[in-house]
């Protein structure tokens, strides 16, 4: 896969599976645009990873109501196009029905629906376009497993990937006219710098145990799927849902 280059914006690049595919582009001849919310410092130890020249960071809380735009159209003024933006950044909040209070029930809800969906197909509305006045692009969106097997102590992240995943099939039908392809990477729990702190050892145990690897994914495998949807050749697997779980969760 060859993406000398190619403009790729990255939303939440400073860690985790973000920064992973800041690297494997950057590997590739891309130019980065590592986009973060908040932690500075943890986006310049990013940036520093990154092989090659012409990188950039984009400071951006993507939640904020004009964030969006305001964001491709920094990238755009910055590298003059956008080639592939890599919708990365999501959260997920704890609110198990039987132990949380309405309040935090509803502001989980809202929390996570306004970072993992609207604020994407907001990026999504900005970036075609950009993407439709230089005749075409690439999306790639990060969904979970969460979104196909159930969420029972984060509904909201569940139902949030699984309305992702069927946004994105529906803009790779209305955009494919535009030559702007879409596909979904839904991994599976992924060793990042987060889960190797917070897991204790028995639930560091009980995820092993869901997968026939007896192990997560590194946040470079899931990358490896990214690239691949954003990579010339790979047009007609726009709409496609590649599934990076271990064999943990097979859907039919
Ligand atoms: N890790 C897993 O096991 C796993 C499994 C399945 C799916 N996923 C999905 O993979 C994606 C990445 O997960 P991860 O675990 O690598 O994430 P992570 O380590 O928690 O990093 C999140 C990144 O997103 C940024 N971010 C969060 N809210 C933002 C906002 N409103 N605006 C801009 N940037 C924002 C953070 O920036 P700051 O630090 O500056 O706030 C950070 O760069 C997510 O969509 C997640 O749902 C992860």
């Amino acid at each position: 896969m060859d993406f000398e280059n190619k403009n790729v914006l990255i939303t939440g690049a400073s860690r985790g599976i973000g920064k992973a595919t800041a690297i494997a582009f950057a590997e590739k001849g891309a130019n980065v645009g590592i986009n973060y919310k908040s932690n500075t410092d943890t986006a310049e130890k990013a940036m520093a990873k990154l092989a090659g020249s012409g990188h950039y960071i984009f400071q951006q809380d993507i939640v904020e109501n004009d964030g969006p735009e305001k964001l491709i159209n920094d990238f755009v003024s910055h590298y003059g196009k956008l080639d592939i933006l890599v919708n990365n950044a999501g959260i997920s909040i704890f609110h198990t029905i039987d132990e949380v209070d309405f309040d935090h029930w509803t502001s989980a809800w809202e929390n996570t629906f306004k970072t993992n969906l609207f604020a994407v197909s907001n990026l999504c509305y900005w970036a075609a376009k950009a993407m439709m006045q230089t005749g075409g692009g690439r999306i790639v969106n990060v969904s979970s497993r969460g979104a196909f097997r159930g969420e029972p102590t984060k509904p909201a992240y569940g139902a949030s990937k699984a309305a992702l995943n069927s946004m994105s099939q529906s803009l790779a039908k209305a955009l494919a006219p535009h030559k702007i392809y879409i596909g979904v990477v839904a991994p599976g729990f992924t060793e990042t710098e987060m889960a190797a702190v917070t897991l204790t050892p028995a639930e560091r145990e009980n995820l092993l145990r869901e997968s026939p690897f007896q192990r997560m994914a590194q946040p470079k495998e899931v990358a490896h799927a990214i690239l691949f949807l954003a990579s010339e050749g790979a047009e007609y697997s726009s709409g496609t849902i590649i599934d990076v779980n271990g064999a943990s969760y097979l859907r039919s």
